[in-house]
């Protein structure tokens, strides 16, 4: 069902899109900023639904104080195919009747090139945060997004260095390309304080004989099809997580998609050792705390690669390469893939070094959204001119 409580109006108007977790504290420093725009532009933020459990949703909007979506396009799951279809098919009727001066899209998931695209096409300008991004494997979902959405994209904000040069490279207009820094890492600095302590996790999870301290322990995410979805690769993770264990305690919070795919694979036994805690999907400030207090964290996510980076706190990232190369380049960020020696060998030797020190990359500093916020207001105003 589509249901709608946004009007537009004669100023200019944005509508901000979110789909997928990842995507929710992106958006809440940017909304925040544009509705402290003195031109007062209407904003209007739509769900498109891609993410739907509450531990997907809900807990990530109350935490970060995003408001209530005005759309919620309740697409749910599906392929590739359907789920970027049925957002470009429910989304059409929405952008016809708001009339959005421009649609601002996020990152990188399914429903940031639906959106994009949608609006590309209906001639309404298309505003792209975290532009630039590349991991150059086209076996990723995620790079097919990029690409596209970045192509059709009329102001483009980027993160990194790299972007830019991407950017270039792709052949997009240098005007267009606006480098303000990490919206996700304005949210980070401004809910730090505001982290749910790890022993709290711990006692909630009601496993008193789970043997990590705070600071003593190795958090774990996995979700990447790459890496769930084959029950070789699979069961490979997580035998070497199984390993890292018997020296560090591992906490592992499941994305649902890995859940699921450890009970179908009839992994969840291999799992069940006291020093290792399975956790549901955390919430945002649950997730911050994990991070802020592990001694390491071993991870396929993107976004957890740069939150480490900012946080300080060794990254292992079980992937063979990285769209966010200044995590390597300047954070804390080691890129191991997913060989077993290898990701023992770098974990051995984080374990005796403390691992990188690293230090927080340019407008990695809380401002982003400002900075985004102002470039459009003066886009806007000079009529769309880059
Ligand atoms: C999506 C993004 C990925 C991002 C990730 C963060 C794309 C291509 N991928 O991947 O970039 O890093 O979100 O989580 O957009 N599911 C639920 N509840 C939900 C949502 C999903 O149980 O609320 C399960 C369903 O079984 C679903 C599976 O997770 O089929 C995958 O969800 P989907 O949104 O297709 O992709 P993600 O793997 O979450």
């Amino acid at each position: 069902m589509i249901t709608t409580s946004a009007n537009s109006g004669n100023r200019h108007s944005i509508l901000c899109v979110v789909g997928a977790r990842p995507n929710f504290m992106k958006m809440a420093p940017i909304i925040a900023a544009l509705k402290n725009l003195a031109s007062k532009p209407s904003i209007q933020l739509l769900h498109t639904g891609q993410h739907y459990d509450v531990a997907m949703n809900h807990q990530y909007f109350e935490a970060l104080g995003i408001p209530a979506p005005d759309i919620n396009l309740d697409v749910g799951s599906g392929s590739h195919a359907v789920q970027t279809a049925e957002v470009m098919r429910r989304v059409e009727p929405v952008m016809d009747d708001l009339k959005p001066s421009a649609v601002l899209v996020v990152g990188d998931v399914n429903s940031t090139i639906a959106c994009a695209l949608v609006a590309a096409k209906k001639g309404i300008q298309v505003i792209h945060v975290e532009a630039g991004l590349r991991s150059f494997d086209r076996s990723m979902p995620e790079e097919i997004n990029r690409v596209l959405t970045d192509q059709i994209s009329d102001l483009l904000f980027t993160t990194e260095r790299s972007g830019r040069d991407n950017l270039l490279r792709e052949g997009i207009d240098a005007a267009r390309i606006h480098f303000v820094g990490n919206v996700m890492i304005d949210t980070l600095l401004g809910n730090l304080e505001r982290a749910i302590p790890t022993p709290q996790i711990v006692r909630r999870a009601d496993r008193p004989d789970f043997p990590g301290a705070r600071n003593e322990y190795a958090l774990m995410t996995l979700h990447r099809p790459a890496n769930v979805d084959d029950p070789a690769v699979l069961k490979s993770l997580l035998e070497t997580a199984l390993t890292v264990s018997r020296r560090l305690p591992v906490i592992f919070p499941m994305h649902p998609r890995t859940k699921s795919m450890i009970e179908k694979f009839g992994f969840i036994g291999l799992l069940n050792v006291p020093q290792m805690l399975l956790l549901p999907p955390m919430g945002y400030l649950e997730m911050l705390g994990l991070m802020k207090d592990a001694r390491l964290v071993l991870t396929d996510s993107g976004g957890i690669q740069e939150e480490t980076t900012a946080l300080g706190v060794p990254c292992i990232t079980l992937r063979n390469n990285t769209e966010r190369p200044i995590t390597v380049d300047e954070g804390t960020n080691t890129i191991a893939g997913t060989d077993p020696e290898t990701i023992l060998r770098v974990f051995d030797d984080v374990m005796r070094t403390g691992g990188k020190a690293g230090r927080a990359p340019k407008f990695w500093d809380g401002k982003a959204a400002v900075r985004i916020a102002e470039t459009i207001e003066k886009w806007m105003a000079g009529d769309f001119r880059a």
